[in-house]
């Protein structure tokens, strides 16, 4: 069957939470069909997933000819397989926190040349706005505020500390450049990291990122996004947009429950963008 009439294949990266969402997602979806799914660990894989989908190894992922890979294991994924996917279909990175890594992201920018390198905007809203900005170059400044629950952070090193501190009043985290931050917060700021490659005038050194660990948050995820453009001549003000969403999440769960849906709109939409870095 030609590329043009067939299915989609999909090739999904992780099996975890979001990875068994979206598998169950292509099954039932009637554009989509699996090329293979890999998890680190296959046994749990083996009594979920019919084995003809299961690849035992990841360097073997071209035999399953995929028209997309979707990435949601690990950051490391990227680092490890990022250029060898581009070489052969569309990727879309989940833990794009990855690409915190200047040469991770020159590496994937440079590989993107037949395919396209597709990130999700996850919690970050209105990101094609802010990259239009960043096209004209009239964005000045993004500002990212993560708001959570102390036990929905899975944070390392001087951030646990802080974060294991936090009793019944709020503490910043973190306040500073998203590049630092995507180390010792890979699983909480994904959003961040969208919005470092969406607003790419700035990028990670000069989008600024911050952490409250807020222990009266017991329901809610919120992230603020504060856009700051160019100033106007005349009254000598500048333009600015704040978003504020407010997702539903349970104590301690570390995605929001809109941020599934939201993944699974991008890998619906991760395609027909051609070569190069895409928001999807
Ligand atoms: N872009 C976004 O908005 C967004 C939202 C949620 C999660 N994520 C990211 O997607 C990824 C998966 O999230 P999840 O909620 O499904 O997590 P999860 O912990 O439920 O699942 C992760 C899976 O990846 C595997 N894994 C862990 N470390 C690995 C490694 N070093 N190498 C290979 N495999 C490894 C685990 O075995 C597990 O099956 C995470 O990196 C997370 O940060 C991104």
């Amino acid at each position: 069957m030609s590329k043009e009439t067939r299915k989609r294949r999909v090739g999904i990266v992780g099996f975890g939470e979001l990875g068994q969402y979206l598998v169950k997602a292509i099954q039932k979806s009637d554009d989509l069909e699996l090329a293979f799914v890999w998890n680190r660990s296959p046994e749990f894989l083996k009594t979920q997933i019919d084995v003809k989908y299961i690849l035992d190894d990841l360097s073997e992922f071209a035999e399953r000819d995929a028209d997309l890979i979707v990435e949601v294991a690990h950051p490391v994924i990227s680092l490890q397989y990022g250029e060898k996917f581009l070489q052969h279909a569309d990727y879309m990175v989940g833990s794009p926190t990855s690409l915190a890594e200047q040469e991770v992201e020159n590496k994937l920018r440079s590989a993107a040349k037949h395919h396209g390198m597709y990130i999700p905007s996850g919690a970050f809203w209105g990101g094609n706005d802010i990259k239009k900005m960043a096209d004209r170059g009239t964005l000045k400044g993004l500002r990212v505020t993560m708001k959570k629950h102390p036990s929905s952070f899975k944070v390392l090193g001087e951030l646990k500390d802080k974060n294991d501190s936090v009793t019944d009043s709020l503490v910043v985290l973190y306040d500073g450049p998203v590049r630092q931050v995507c180390s010792l917060a890979p699983n909480n700021v994904n959003t961040m990291a969208a919005a470092a490659i969406a607003a790419h005038n700035l990028g990670f050194d000069k989008v600024q990122g911050c952490l409250v660990s807020d222990p009266s948050l017991t329901d809610f995820h919120i992230v603020e996004v504060d856009v700051t453009g160019p100033c106007d001549a005349l009254l000598a003000k500048p333009f600015t947009v704040k978003t504020v969403r407010t997702n539903p999440s349970k104590v301690g769960h570390v995605t929001g429950s809109a941020t599934y849906a939201s993944l699974l709109s991008s890998m619906l939409g991760a395609k027909d963008m051609g070569p190069g870095v895409h928001l999807c």
